[in-house]
């Protein structure tokens, strides 16, 4: 079976390797001349655990190819994904420009029958935008090629992207017909071996899904830093509440962690897209509009609790571990670290960072106006304070002896809870982390 994917970001890479994994001869597209470039030999654009190893196997073997030019394979291949991204425009609704453009060279150049597969995170309706950009671009031709559309979001998390696709909890797939979903089940058919479920929906219903899925998922964490907040003004521990509610099973024990709020690529994307398509359709989602509320003023409570820690900022030295959004990425996208970054900086501070792996990220979004250190010991040297901003696992157990020896301060900030706060006493620190 031969598939074309457009778009080498994370889901098109990761899902185009994937699929060659298990024997399916994938052409990776992007109209980035460097991108494929660098790709075809063996340069990775984004850090994923696994993936160097992944692609780099499927191309020796013949099974992955990279292209600039999705013309070139169309005649070859069954189905044609579309990963392509689709950035927030200003006023939130997601930018569908790069996703209707390989709608038009699809209906440009078909001449068979073929299925274009949306997993790009679209909004409800697009499949329709999607078909219509289709026809027009086949009656300018003046043919009447068989086609259809289908929808098949991705739910993968960064960081562990590669085991996501291979043994996902479900597939959901939006079709509109029985020969579109014969060609998409023998598609997923290898991984069926893992026991997982492809449910099948109509196009509307699979758009929707995955927004409803991110939406919740961001629910949860604003819903438990709400209660973290309120949880330090009656003496209440989060933890212990999260552990309390996590074991009925209605609940379910995960997602649930307070912290300095969300980022990545997804979810602050997802909500803000979902409150658009709400106010599209003449309805107000109150609900995810207080998610996003409550996410923007998270992320800067490291800052806040700083400066009620230190009294002021101006001229404080400052550690911040950690920059990206999470574990196991480079990804600073909509980061918690930036926000406070930022905050200290226009309060005065000087900031010195550290990220396991995105110093050089961090560069480019911020130049010279933070000082980079080569390791997490070398960040606390002269600081008065540390603030933990992602939960590397390094950061995880530090010799907080030495890192006592050459503070100026006392001060920790944990934005994560990944700290024991009599552990930090018993060693001479001021400790603060969230919900407690
Ligand atoms: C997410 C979804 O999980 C995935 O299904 C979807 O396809 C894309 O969006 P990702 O953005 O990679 O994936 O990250 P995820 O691991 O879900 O974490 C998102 C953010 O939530 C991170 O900033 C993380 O620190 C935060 N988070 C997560 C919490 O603050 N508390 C939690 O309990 C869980």
């Amino acid at each position: 079976m031969k598939i074309a994917i457009v778009g080498t970001g994370y889901v098109g890479l990761v899902s185009g390797a994937c699929f060659a994994e298990v024997g399916i001869d994938v052409t990776c597209v992007d109209i980035d001349f460097r991108k494929i470039d660098n790709l075809k030999n063996g340069i990775i654009p984004i850090y994923e655990p696994g993936l160097d190893d992944l692609v780099s196997r499927n191309v020796k073997e013949g099974r992955l190819h990279f292209t600039t030019d999705l013309t070139s394979c169309l005649d070859d291949v069954e189905v044609v994904f579309s990963a392509v991204g689709t950035p927030p425009d200003e006023d939130g609704s997601a930018d569908l420009r790069y996703v209707k453009e390989v709608a038009r060279t699809f209906g440009r150049n078909i001449n068979k029958y073929t299925i274009l597969v949306t997993k790009s995170t679209v909004p409800v309706g697009t499949a329709a935008k999607i078909k219509n950009i289709i026809n027009e671009e086949l009656n300018a031709r003046g043919v009447d090629v068989p086609y259809e559309v289908a929808s098949n979001p991705e739910f993968l998390k960064e960081g562990a992207a590669i085991k996501d696709f291979m043994s996902p909890d479900r597939v959901v797939i939006g079709i509109e017909s029985d020969r579109a979903r014969k060609v998409m089940e023998r598609l997923y058919r290898p991984f069926l071996l893992n026991n997982f479920r492809v449910i099948f929906m109509d196009i509307a219903s699979a758009e929707m899904t995955k927004y409803a899925a991110n939406s919740m998922l961001a629910t949860r964490i604003s819903f438990m830093n709400d209660i973290a907040n309120l949880c330090e003004l009656v003496g209440a521990d989060v933890n212990m509440v999260r552990k309390g509610i996590g074991t009925d099973a209605r609940i379910g024990n995960k997602f649930l962690y307070a912290g300095c709020g969300y980022g990545g690529s997804c979810f602050p994307k997802d909500v803000k897209a979902l409150i658009s398509t709400g106010r599209e359709n003449g309805y107000r989602m109150r609900i995810i509009e207080a998610v996003e509320e409550v996410n923007d003023a998270q992320k800067s409570i490291v800052l806040r609790k700083l400066k009620n820690t230190l009294g002021t900022l101006k001229d404080k030295q400052i550690a911040i571990w950690g920059l990206a959004f999470k574990p196991e990425t480079d990804d600073m996208r909509e980061a918690p670290s930036l926000v406070v970054i930022e905050g200290l900086l226009k309060e005065g501070a000087e900031v010195t960072v550290y990220d396991p792996v995105s110093m050089d990220e961090c560069r480019r979004r911020l130049g010279d106006s933070v000082k980079y250190a080569r390791d997490m010991y070398e960040a606390v040297i002269d600081t008065d304070a540390i603030a933990l901003m992602t939960e590397w696992k390094q950061f995880r157990v530090p010799s907080w002896s030495i890192i006592k020896r050459v503070m100026r301060g006392n001060t920790v900030i944990d934005g994560r809870n990944i700290y024991d706060p009599a552990e930090l006493a018993e060693e001479g620190f001021e400790y603060h982390c969230i919900g407690k």
